[in-house]
């Protein structure tokens, strides 16, 4: 088969802290990731050509050679340049349902499902390790979005501890449809901010040991979606927060209507809360577009899920 449709998949970070600063420039991270059912999909066809084509149903989203999904096109027709002759190029199709500049992985999945995508197509038999280290030279999130799940990631986010799978929970996922953060932005000015506080690099293993995401990781290895919401925690927030009042006002207004918790994912400025059923995250929803009746806020209900980039069925 020459075509496959495939579904990518948000992420949400039940946890994040800030370590210190890596020889590399990025951040030491500790986090504990949660794949979502808010999922884009991913068509690609093989073209019969020598040229990469994108196209994307969302008008904010590039449709050229800066989409994080083109690159992984092309760093696949560079790492594998036998099976790119032998094979030629696919038009990638991206149906965008993820929020863009949300803090929910939505270009890193996209790129994630080229990279198994283009491994299918090009039946190249790669791993899922390979192709996660392939990932990693795209984004810090790109590798757990191939396997997805519920995981803990270090180092910049790329080195991942599977977490075994949880029971599905719901979550309330808000975002205003103008506003998004630039990851970097957000990095560099906790840096200003923060940078005092950080573990220096000849620190970093000590401190590592010291994380504080135990009480999460415990949570999630006992299934008990009440102490996961208890222990929800994200460093970031502390930029994004303050920089953004009606983010602030959209997390407080979340955090007052879910029984369990709410929180800011990744740089933000999605805000996610806890569900304890379906019929109660869809209370959440109607009351919070009660609560804050604006036509640019955006609400959607999903639900964890144990898994990846899969093929659409
Ligand atoms: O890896 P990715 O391209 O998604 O990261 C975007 C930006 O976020 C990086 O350029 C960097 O400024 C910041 N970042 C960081 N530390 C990380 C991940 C991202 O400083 N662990």
């Amino acid at each position: 088969m020459r075509a496959y449709s495939l579904i990518a998949p948000a992420k949400i970070n039940f946890y994040l802290e800030i370590i210190g600063d890596r020889p590399d420039g990025y951040h030491e991270l500790a986090m504990v990731m949660q794949s979502v059912s808010l999922a884009d999909q991913i068509d690609l066809r093989a073209n019969g050509i020598e040229q990469f084509r994108l196209t994307c149903d969302h008008p904010e989203v590039p449709a050229d050679q800066t989409n994080l999904a083109y690159k992984a096109a092309t760093l696949m027709a560079q790492q594998f340049p036998q099976a790119f002759q032998t094979y030629g190029a696919v038009d990638i199709a991206i149906h965008k349902r993820i929020p863009v500049g949300a803090g929910l992985a939505g270009g890193s999945t996209d790129a994630a499902a080229v990279l198994v995508g283009l491994d299918l197509i090009w039946k190249l038999g790669l791993t899922q390790p390979e192709i996660q280290q392939l990932g990693a030279r795209l984004g810090s999130d790109v590798p757990f979005c191939v396997t997805g799940g519920t995981a803990i990631a270090t180092g910049r986010g790329e080195r991942l501890a599977p977490l075994a799978a949880l029971d599905p929970l719901y979550v309330v996922l808000a975002k205003y449809r103008s506003l998004s953060v630039s990851t970097a932005w957000a990095y560099t000015t906790y840096r200003q901010q923060f940078g005092h506080t950080y573990t220096q690099t000849d620190g970093l293993e000590g401190r590592r040991q010291r994380v504080h995401s135990g009480a999460m990781v415990l949570a999630v290895s006992h299934n008990d979606g009440k102490a996961i919401a208890q222990h929800l925690h994200n460093d970031l927030e502390k930029i994004v927060l303050p920089a953004l009042p009606q983010v602030q006002q959209l997390r407080a207004e979340l955090a007052h209507l879910s029984s369990l918790g709410a929180m800011m994912s990744g740089s933000g400025p999605s805000v996610f809360a806890l569900a304890t059923s379906r019929a109660n995250a869809e209370t959440i929803q109607a009351e919070l577009k009660a609560a804050l009746p604006d036509p640019d806020l955006e609400v959607w209900v999903a639900q964890t899920i144990a898994s990846g980039i899969q093929l659409k069925q």
